[in-house]
């Protein structure tokens, strides 16, 4: 199958981990995130744009062994990232498909578990570099069972004092080829009820996490 995304993370993808701000920022919003999604043993999760797989962490620390994350990403090599990490791991309840999470069908991603539709569905860093990030949020939801949870992570400019960071935000976002503007979690009302709401790295970062309808 040719890369859909050919050349983008060909290289950065071995060093992402270690490049991404996690410790200092980033981390911040999945731990915020991942305890939202009120997962519980034996729980099927989908990751949309899971990259080299940072959620995985948190979310086995939930699911155990007896549950499947499935991940899914465009770009071969954090794709390849995100396996290689389950395998050191020993995670074999773990699969990554290379897929545009904005024109994969739901039908697609819930084969992937039966049929039945997912437990959760997370997708951090990751809508707001998509241009049709509704197209994928709408296939994330249709993809769950009713009463899936659903966690959005993503970023805007820093908010009130920290607004002197924001020169940096919009560097690392435009670096990283995401839009700061875009706030893919304003649409999660459309489909979700019971929506937690976290602020985190000075408003930097945005979790909102809620209930399929
Ligand atoms: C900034 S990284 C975030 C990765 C991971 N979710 C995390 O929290 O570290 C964004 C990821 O989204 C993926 N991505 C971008 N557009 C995509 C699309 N249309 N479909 C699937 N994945 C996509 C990229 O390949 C990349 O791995």
């Amino acid at each position: 199958m040719p890369a859909i995304f050919p050349s983008k993370y060909t290289v950065s993808a071995r060093f992402y981990d270690a490049i991404s701000a996690e410790w200092p920022v980033y981390g911040a919003g999945r731990e915020a995130a991942i305890p939202l999604l009120r997962l519980d043993e034996g729980a099927q999760v989908l990751d949309i744009g899971c990259g080299t797989g940072l959620n995985f962490p948190g979310l086995q620390q939930r699911i155990g062994p007896g549950g499947r994350i499935i991940g899914v990403d465009a770009s071969a090599h954090m794709g390849e990232q995100a396996r290689r990490k389950a395998r050191r791991r020993g995670w074999s309840n773990v699969q990554v498909l290379e897929e545009d999470a904005t024109t994969v069908s739901a039908a697609r991603l819930r084969e992937q578990v039966g049929g039945a539709g997912y437990d959760a569905v997370i997708a951090s860093y990751a809508l707001s570099l998509m241009d049709d990030w509704p197209a994928a949020l709408a296939t994330m939801v249709a993809a769950c069972r009713p009463g899936a949870r659903v966690a959005i992570i993503d970023m805007q400019p820093p908010q009130g004092r920290a607004a002197v960071w924001s020169p940096l935000a919009r560097l690392a976002c435009r670096a990283g080829g995401s839009d700061i503007h875009a706030r893919p979690w304003t649409l999660l009302d459309q489909y979700c009820e019971d929506i937690a709401a976290r602020s985190v790295r000075g408003g930097h970062i945005q979790v909102r996490v809620g209930t399929v309808r």
